[in-house]
């Protein structure tokens, strides 16, 4: 399949609307990380986007809205807690998990009575959901298993050939993925984090006398050895080989001059016998700036044919580091030095 390559004009955000009301699949940017993007309700289009993704079957998609209004499409009832996390979040970079209404395809939703349902704030992504006039489903447009694309450039490299067309817009601002909460039960429950943390959450919440929950599986550093079907966090995408890079990656942790130190000697030892290192290492608290350029690091070093990547750990004290520290764990399938 020809894949076009399109520059971010009003006439192609029509056309690129045009194709998913048609049932084709479109690469977007958003906020967050670009999305390749199918009609929600359409479930041959759904499919053909774990196709194109090599997604396993049981990671359900987030369905993307332009409107509130459009949710109630979607979800039997717009809950006070609903209502609080729309009113300070949305449109953003928050996922909320909610109980399904029976019109959406099973495919959409990988059989489980809930859909995840994000606003995203990117201009471009607002006015395709608008002009396709359906709600989207968007997982991340890269495949399955691969550092999520934050450029235009990462859809072309993994889904070149494999879907209809990509908007070529900017950078992604935040780089990371959406923060998804379950918000089915009493009290909201962070099952990925995101740049909006659960402190943030947490204030919204409060005036309802509500607290923030964690999914337990966040902080069960998945060894190497334990099967994909022994591992069941509450969003399925979550217990997946994830973001993985070509090279061997490993966390260095602790405090940040000895960290410093003991990458610089991992890498002369390393490249003694000839290979190739690559670092991470972002400064105390440039959490943000971690969370833009992580998964862009990533991929340039499998450009570069890196062997080895050696990261320090960020404060997961911090919302935004331990957002990124989720994603840096998975790539480095959990292999950690702590000094
Ligand atoms: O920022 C984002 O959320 C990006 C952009 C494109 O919007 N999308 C994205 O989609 O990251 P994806 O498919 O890569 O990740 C969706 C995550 C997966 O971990 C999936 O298992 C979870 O959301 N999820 C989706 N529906 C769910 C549901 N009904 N219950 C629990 N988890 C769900
Ligand atoms: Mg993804």
């Amino acid at each position: 399949m020809e894949t076009k390559l399109l520059d971010v004009t009003d006439e192609n955000i029509d056309l690129a609307a045009e194709i998913i009301a048609q049932g084709g699949l479109v690469a977007f940017p958003t906020e967050t990380v670009y999305g390749l993007g199918a009609d929600a309700l359409n479930s041959q289009a759904v499919g053909k986007v774990y196709a194109a993704k090599g997604r396993p079957s049981d990671n359900p998609m987030i369905v993307h809205i332009a409107e509130t209004e459009e949710l109630k499409r979607l979800t039997p009832e717009i809950t006070p807690l609903m209502e609080a996390l729309i009113r300070e979040f949305w449109p953003g970079p928050l996922t909320m998990v909610v109980d399904k209404l029976p019109g959406i395809p099973d495919v959409t939703t990988g059989g489980l009575d809930t859909v995840a349902v994000r606003m995203p704030s990117d201009d471009i992504a607002r006015k395709i959901i608008r002009r396709s006039g359906c709600p989207i489903a968007a997982p991340s447009a890269n495949i399955s298993g691969r550092p999520s694309p934050t450029k235009a450039q990462h859809v072309v490299e993994d889904l070149q050939g494999r879907i209809d067309a990509i908007l070529m817009g900017q950078d992604c601002q935040v780089g990371i993925e959406s923060t998804v909460v379950d918000v089915t039960g009493d009290f909201p429950v962070v099952l990925r984090p995101g740049i909006i943390t659960p402190k943030d959450l947490e204030k919204a919440v409060d005036k309802l006398g509500k607290k923030v929950e964690l999914d337990p599986a966040l902080f069960v550093n998945r060894p190497r050895d334990v099967s994909d079907k022994d591992f069941k966090p509450k969003a399925p995408g979550m217990k997946y080989k994830h973001y993985a890079p070509k090279a061997e990656m490993i966390i260095i942790s602790g405090e940040m001059d000895r960290v410093k130190e003991e990458i610089d000697r991992l890498k002369a030892e390393s490249e003694a016998i000839g290979r190739k290192v690559g670092i991470i290492l972002f400064e105390d608290n440039q959490f943000r700036e971690a969370a833009h350029d992580f998964f862009a690091e990533l991929r340039d070093f499998d450009e570069r044919a890196v062997d080895l990547i050696l990261a320090g750990a960020l404060d997961t004290n911090d919302g935004v580091g331990f957002a990124v520290m989720n994603r840096m764990l998975k790539s480095a399938g959990y292999s950690v030095i702590n000094i």
